[in-house]
């Protein structure tokens, strides 16, 4: 069955490690047959949540700025894939502010359902995303239709554009969006 699949790039530097296996995730579901949108946070603006409540009652928020439109498309989509570098053992403050701003959808009937989280980080150690995607897990609770299907945990990048030269990795992502 094809499916709506978006892609959230939050790394915000050039040659993202991230990035690049997010876009290897991308090709593998395009070869799927699936229909894919990919989106990168760079050059967004999306204000931090603050927290108004608002959105709970009209469905929208009153901060007014990129996210408007990349909301549409989480509603949008069948399965979201969310990449982000490893800062601090967690997941990038830039891809947890665009969750937090995700709340209008909280009281609403969603249809995203599968979900996935790729990494990238210096650290080679297995359990290095471990914080990120438990962070994920809390948000993917509070959205009932919705479930964690997967992690790529790409670890031992650090430069930019040095996860080019992982053919582990690469294939890794590949196989994630074909999959899918
Ligand atoms: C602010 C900051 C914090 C970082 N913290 C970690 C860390 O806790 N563990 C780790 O292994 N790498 C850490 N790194 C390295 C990045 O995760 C790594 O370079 C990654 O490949 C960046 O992904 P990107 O190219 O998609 O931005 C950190 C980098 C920055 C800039």
């Amino acid at each position: 069955m094809t499916k709506k699949i978006l892609i959230v790039s939050s790394s915000l530097r050039g040659g993202s490690n991230s990035e690049i296996l997010a876009r290897e995730a991308s090709r593998g579901a395009s070869d799927a047959g699936h229909m894919v949108e990919f989106v990168s946070l760079k050059e967004k603006e999306i204000k931090f949540c603050i927290g108004c409540l608002s959105c709970q009652k009209t469905h929208k928020c009153v901060l007014k700025d990129d996210m408007a439109d990349l909301i549409g498309k989480v509603q949008n989509a069948d399965v979201i894939i969310f990449a982000t570098p490893i800062y601090y053992y967690e997941m990038s403050g830039q891809l947890k502010t665009f969750l937090d701003r995700c709340n209008p959808l909280y009281p609403l009937e969603n249809k995203f359902k599968d979900v996935y989280l790729i990494t990238s980080a210096y650290d080679r150690s297995e359990n290095a995303a471990d914080r990120a995607i438990n962070g994920l897990k809390g948000w993917i609770e509070c959205f009932e239709q919705s479930r964690f299907a997967g992690c790529l945990v790409g670890g031992g990048v650090d430069a930019p554009k040095s996860a080019l030269s992982r053919e582990d990795l690469l294939k890794k992502a590949y196989e994630m969006g074909k999959n899918i």
